[in-house]
């Protein structure tokens, strides 16, 4: 017989051997499955991962990566659900050990699973193991039905006589069938949030990682976009949103094989990171969430959404407040007295709250600027007589809610803190000290700095139980890397000291249940959805010029619901209209900061109006379905709509940003109406003694009309933005 004869007829041999033992294993959702099957060696491998297939009996005809050796052998190979370092794996592992013998090889075999009901979907645990050492690995994957979102986490545990050292410890493992893949990431820096970059792969890999201690997005986001064939757009292609929720150093490997499939890895970045792990403890990695969709980005996007409103963002389906914030305003420059009338303006502004801002602490080195009093979170009182009490119960009286800058994971040198505890900071023992904003991070590690950093939140409720709100800022990176207590367990100190963060924000959480916070970190260097947990909201960017913000939230959106997404109408950028400035920012969660005495009569009305318009729409903009419809790295406008879940009401936005000279503008096309309901368009947002222009304006049309044939909102005008109400 012909040795490829051989070959053929070990491989029907093998393929009849193993449909007889196939275990499969679906993570279901409406609209994407994740399915594995444990192969005849024991091993657990990637069979499927899209849109779910009708029959689940074809499933078990995906065959595994069957390879015919050149000894005429058979063997499987490749795709294993969480592959290991030192196996027949030649790219790069979930996860790689090097045991207490030194031996760096882990192989892991199938043990059991089960499946169980949990809110809004169902867990599956599997539970996997080496066959020669003590090393069990469970992989948790969390398939929410409705929205087509996988959450997926790992646990590594063992019982090895001595501790063992992980130096790859992914969250999960996902494959994609060979084909031509684009990968968008979004770079980053200070005021720069969410710069998309798109990239074709190519065989090898691509690494998208951070080392900036604290914080999630600043240089890079913890967020990606892949298409799937083809360049997505938000209506058409398949496409997959990945994000993975820890706030630190991260990982994300995309990685093509030799047979041209995707490996992704994401993972906590293992940089300078290498644990080790004793015996009975558990390692658990950071959440791995995504989703995919064969209809485009918006769709994923809004999977998203829903996803993060129900069932992970503190608070997720609760209300949202308006505010005046004071930091772009009076910057440190404030008092008492100065404060007082600020809420007062709040007030007539119409917004529910009065943020306070930096500057409000410290007594011995008062925070007058950026160099001093981080740390010492008692009121100045040279500033504020009356401490916070004086604060709330003048907000009080004026009428609105009072909130609060905090920044308790930080110290400057120039504070009691620093003098009383330079053993609770993060500072190099022997070598000159960098300052990052002239601060130092405080050592998160330390259950007793946990115990600080809390008591700073817990303090200031106690003392004023009525404080509505936090805005709870990270100005720095992780800098001048070393941990006075972790002594020589400096491997550990990125990973503890997140965790130590985590322990702070869920004891906060824990006692204060129904406190809106929101995360900020030198503008959005924190926004992922570990965090998010327990906060309300976070901030974007300092950057709140309204061009370069259409810019960030369309980015943005694509992973988190604008309900999340912290606008505030700034000074950044005078040239564009106070009308354009506010309309952009009532397309997510609204607020103000500026001097609103700077303003003239008609724009302080118009301000007012907009305001009153936010409320009322507020359930459409934040709890709607959102689709992003002209965007503005295609054209030279922007437009979304938001629809309420009933189709009943929507709320359009259309921005003009640089059109050219006499430009023909194209018929706006809404998404998401209910084709057979009749909406009257309003335009909405108009500035005093203003008319409005559009055509469509008091008129009522179908929602087929207005999703095939559009309307004109879009006008040659720079700098121009109009708002429809449709009802
Ligand atoms: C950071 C925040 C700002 C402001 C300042 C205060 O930069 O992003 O919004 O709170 O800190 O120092």
């Amino acid at each position: 017989m012909k040795k490829t004869t051989i070959i053929a007829m070990m491989l029907l041999l093998f393929t009849a051997m193993a449909s007889a033992q196939k275990k499969t294993i679906r993570v279901a959702t409406d609209n994407l499955d994740l399915v594995m099957q444990v192969a005849p060696n024991g091993r657990l491998y990637q069979v499927y991962l899209g849109k779910p297939l009708i029959d689940a009996a074809d499933y078990d005809n995906i065959k595994w990566n069957v390879y015919a050796a050149s000894d005429g052998s058979v063997c499987t190979r490749g795709h294993e659900v969480y592959a290991t370092s030192g196996s027949e794996e030649f790219f790069e592992p979930a996860l790689a050990i090097t045991h207490a013998d030194g031996n760096m090889s882990t192989y892991l075999y199938y043990q059991s699973h089960e499946q169980r009901d949990v809110e809004g979907g169902k867990e599956t645990i599997i539970r996997l193991a080496d066959n020669k050492y003590p090393i069990n690995v469970t992989l948790h994957y969390v398939a929410y039905t409705k929205q087509s979102v996988i959450k997926a986490w790992t646990e590594i545990s063992h019982v090895e006589k001595q501790p063992i050292c992980l130096w790859r410890y992914a969250s999960a493992m996902l494959y994609m069938k060979p084909n031509t893949f684009y990968l968008t990431s979004y770079h980053s820096d200070w005021a720069r949030e969410g710069q998309p970059a798109e990239e074709m792969l190519l065989p090898g890999k691509r690494v998208i990682d951070t080392k900036l201690g604290s914080r999630a997005a600043e240089m890079t986001a913890p967020y990606f976009q892949i298409s799937i064939g083809n360049k997505a757009t938000e209506t058409d292609g398949e496409v997959m949103l990945g994000t993975i929720g820890w706030t630190g150093n991260f990982s994300f490997t995309f990685e093509i094989d030799n047979v041209g499939a995707l490996r992704i890895i994401p993972a906590i970045n293992s940089y300078a990171s290498e644990y080790s792990l004793k015996a009975g403890e558990v390692f658990t990695t950071p959440e791995f969430i995504f989703t995919m969709s064969d209809k485009g980005i918006g769709n994923a996007s809004r999977n998203m959404h829903d996803w993060a409103r129900l069932y992970q963002v503190n608070m997720g389906t609760g209300d949202r407040l308006t505010l005046l914030n004071n930091w772009e305003n009076t910057a440190f420059d404030f008092d008492q007295k100065s404060l007082a009338e600020l809420m007062k303006d709040a007030k007539d502004l119409g917004v529910d709250m009065f943020l306070l801002d930096d500057g409000w602490f410290a007594n011995k080195y008062p925070r007058k600027d950026d160099h001093a009093g981080l740390g010492d979170w008692e009121a100045t009182r040279s500033k504020l007589p009356e401490g916070v009490p004086g604060l709330v119960r003048d907000a009080k009286k004026a009428g609105v809610k009072f909130g609060i800058w905090v920044e308790p994971e930080m110290v400057n040198p120039k504070s009691e803190l620093f003098e009383k505890h330079p053993d609770w900071v993060i500072m190099q023992p022997n070598r000159d000290t960098y300052y990052y904003r002239n601060q130092l991070v405080l050592d998160l590690s330390n259950p007793k700095v946990q115990d600080f950093v809390f008591g700073v939140i817990d303090r200031i409720m106690t003392e004023n139980p009525e404080i509505a709100y936090f805005k709870w800022d990270c100005n720095s990176p992780i800098t001048n890397i070393y941990s006075p207590y972790l002594g020589k367990n400096q491997n550990h100190l990125y990973i503890e000291h997140v965790r130590g963060v985590y322990n702070v924000f869920s004891r906060v959480k824990a006692k204060y249940p129904n406190l809106p916070m929101m995360l900020c970190s030198g503008g959005g260097a924190r926004m992922d959805y570990e965090a998010l947990k327990y906060f309300t909201e976070f901030w974007c960017s300092d950057n709140t010029d309204p061009y370069e913000r259409l810019y960030m939230q369309w980015s943005i959106s694509k992973f988190f619901p604008v309900k999340a997404m912290g606008s505030h109408v700034t000074n950044w950028n005078k040239k564009a209209s106070v009308k354009f400035r506010t309309d952009v920012c009532s397309s997510c969660k609204l607020g103000f900061d500026i001097d609103l005495k700077s303003l003239s009569a008609d724009e302080y009305k118009f301000m007012q109006e907009a305001v009153a318009n936010y409320h009322r729409l507020k359930p459409v903009i934040l709890d709607g379905d959102q689709y992003r419809l002209v965007s503005p790295y295609d054209t030279d406008h922007c437009a979304i709509n938001y629809v309420s879940a009933d189709k009943t009401q929507a709320v359009v936005f259309a921005y003009d940003l640089h059109p050219r000279f006499r430009e023909p503008q194209k018929a706006l096309k809404l998404q998401g109406l209910d084709p057979t309901r009749k909406y009257t368009v309003t335009e909405i947002n108009l500035e005093p003694g203003k008319v409005s222009q559009a055509e469509c304006n008091g008129k009522q049309y179908s929602g087929d009309y207005l999703m095939n044939v559009g309307i004109d909102v879009f006008t040659a005008d720079e700098g121009a933005s109009h708002v429809f109400e449709l009802k």
